[in-house]
């Protein structure tokens, strides 16, 4: 092996490892890890969420950003991710480049933007997380924000609602809020 093969090589490999070391960093420090939505659970939280044509919709830790992509090619909604980790962000911005999807990827921590504008909020995040969400849900979102959340509930919010978990079909606990 020449020394310049070894040399690109010895990039490509510390790069790899920064990006798991960064994106196991971010997952303990946020702590929820990154478990992507299956498609099957995104197409049913589509149809619950009724999306409009230049709708305001956030996905709260958007992972590869398949749920925004897809409500984007769904409605043309106006939407937006955050999310924290490089690897999952790096996926979610080579998805949107690949699907030719107008969505906005952001690598910032979704406690520091203010969700005022918010139409439709999806989350797939732990109880924790979503406990911490549940103030800033009520003292920014607007009346009749719909706030989806995959598998996991908002202690003390009542849904307006639920679809049950369905093994057969293996859609999960899926919540509905409204502001
Ligand atoms: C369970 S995954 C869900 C990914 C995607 N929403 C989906 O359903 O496929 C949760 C993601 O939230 C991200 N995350 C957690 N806390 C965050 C924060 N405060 N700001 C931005 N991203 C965060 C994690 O890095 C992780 O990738």
């Amino acid at each position: 092996m020449s020394d310049t093969t070894y040399l690109v090589l010895s990039i490509i490999f510390a790069c790899f490892v920064l990006l798991m070391l960064g994106t196991a960093l971010a997952n303990l420090f946020y702590r929820v890890p990154y478990v992507p939505s299956k498609m099957r659970v995104i197409k049913r939280v589509l149809s619950l969420a009724k999306l409009k044509k230049g709708q305001k919709v956030y996905d709260l830790g958007c992972g590869d950003g398949r749920f925004l992509i897809e409500a984007y090619k769904k409605a043309q909604v106006d939407a937006t991710g955050f999310e924290m980790a490089p690897i999952p962000y790096l996926l979610a911005q080579l998805n949107k480049y690949v699907h030719k999807a107008k969505v906005r990827i952001q690598m910032k921590n979704f406690f520091k933007y203010n969700l005022r504008d918010a139409d439709v909020i999806f989350c797939y995040l732990l109880p924790e997380t979503l406990a911490d969400l549940k103030d800033k849900f009520l003292n920014e979102c607007q009346k009749g924000t719909k706030i989806i959340c995959h598998t996991f509930q908002i202690e003390g919010l009542t849904p307006v609602k639920v679809v049950v978990k369905n093994k057969k079909t293996g859609i999960p606990n899926i919540y509905m809020y409204k502001i």
